[in-house]
């Protein structure tokens, strides 16, 4: 595909994956830009697909940005919330798909967070086998995170994103303005992936959003700008290298094994995802700690940063037994082993088992 065209003022973030190569653009103002936009593939219909939240604050500017390359452009409307991220979403979808006789060239547009994006990419993955798709994230969880490299799933009610696919996208396009609609409770649980880069894989990123913290609260747009660039750079670094997570992807689910099993012992959509991955985060960094990887230090240097970015510290008191039956779900275990992503210095994660003893330990410090 030929080079995405951008404003010298846009972020342009390359993903390198060979034939499937794609840009993450970020800039403000992009859905209404035409330049955003160009070179897609041509096809007679398109979708976007949004939730009935996103939809009302940006479907019509995106229609009318695709409306002179796309003659058939319809929006489908999903329900808002981690509860719907279902079969029965993914199934409305498809039926509409069916219903507006889409051939294989439609291209979907995936409008909104995370929910919408990952439901929508794996709708895409499955239509025809295979339909084009480019996501359009507006929430920061989503520009930093979900949107870029090409994981797209539904939840089940014994797991979260159990069932997916790995389809990648033709493009990101991040309005960063679109931040500035978002709920403040969604705009902090989105903070928790941006610091997850840090430890990860950056100890020098982890300073800057300790010392810009306030900005990002209040949404400055250069600060908001260069969150999500450093946090895309990251991602694409990573997913470029293990693009199926054979290895180094899986230090991008740091805090997350804790965190899952936060979200399905109370039910998809109680805790935001990101708020869920904060508080697993802070149980990660203390396993690390008492698995004599991590300096204590550095482990309380990553909860105060958490704690100051308005995230929750302490886990709902699921018991240790449901934790760990929970855990031993998670993608990353092996015959029954819990594989947990943990740091050995602020900016370098490993993946390594974990005696129970210690993980009922943790389980049991950081509970309410
Ligand atoms: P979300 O999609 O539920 O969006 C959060 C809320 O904000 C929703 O109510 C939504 O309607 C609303 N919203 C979205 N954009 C808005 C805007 N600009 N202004 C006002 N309201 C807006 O949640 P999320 O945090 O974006 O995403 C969480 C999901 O992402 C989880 O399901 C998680 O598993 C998934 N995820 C996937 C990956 C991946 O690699 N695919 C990575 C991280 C998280
Ligand atoms: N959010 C984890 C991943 O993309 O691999």
């Amino acid at each position: 595909m030929a080079d995405t065209v951008v404003d010298r003022n846009d972020i342009r973030v390359p993903i390198e994956l060979g034939d499937r190569r794609y840009d993450i653009l970020i800039g403000s103002n992009l859905l209404a830009r035409p330049s955003a936009w160009a070179g897609l593939p041509k096809a007679s219909s398109a979708v976007i697909v949004s939730n009935t939240t996103v939809a009302a604050l940006y479907a019509s500017r995106l229609k009318a940005a695709l409306a002179p390359l796309y003659p058939n452009l319809q929006v489908i409307e999903l329900p808002d919330g981690e509860a719907h991220k279902d079969w029965a979403t993914l199934n409305q979808i498809l039926t509409h798909l069916l219903e507006a006789a889409c051939d294989r060239k439609t291209v979907l547009f995936a409008l909104g967070g995370g929910v919408v994006g990952d439901v929508t990419g794996f709708a895409a993955a499955c239509y025809m086998r295979g339909v084009p798709f480019v996501q359009v994230p507006t929430t920061l969880l989503a520009q930093v995170d979900s949107s870029v490299g090409g994981k797209t799933a539904i939840n089940h009610p014994l797991g979260k994103n159990m069932i997916g696919a790995f389809y990648q996208p033709l493009r990101v396009v991040a309005d960063l303005d679109t931040l500035q609609s978002l709920p403040p409770r969604e705009l902090v649980a989105g903070l928790a992936e941006v610091i997850k880069y840090g430890p990860i894989a950056d100890e020098t990123f982890l300073g800057w959003i300790e010392d810009h913290l306030g900005a990002l609260l209040a949404r400055d747009p250069a600060a908001l700008a260069y969150a999500v660039q450093r946090s895309c750079e990251i991602k694409a670094r990573i997913v470029g290298q293990d693009e199926r997570e054979a290895g180094v992807r899986a230090h991008l689910n740091f805090g997350h094994t804790f965190g899952h099993a936060i979200e399905t012992g109370l039910g998809h959509g109680e805790w935001l995802h990101g708020e869920a991955v904060g508080c697993g985060m802070v149980m990660a960094a203390d396993l690390s700690a008492r698995l004599g990887l991590l300096p204590v230090a550095q482990a309380e240097r990553l909860t105060r940063l958490i704690h100051a970015a308005g995230l929750r510290l302490k886990g709902p008191s699921l018991g240790a037994d449901r934790y760990l039956e929970l855990m031993r779900h998670d993608k990353k275990s092996e015959g029954g082993e819990i594989r947990f992503v943990v740091i050995e210095s602020l900016g370098r994660a490993a993946v390594r088992p974990a005696p129970d003893a210690l993980v009922r330990q943790v389980i049991a410090a950081h509970t309410a």
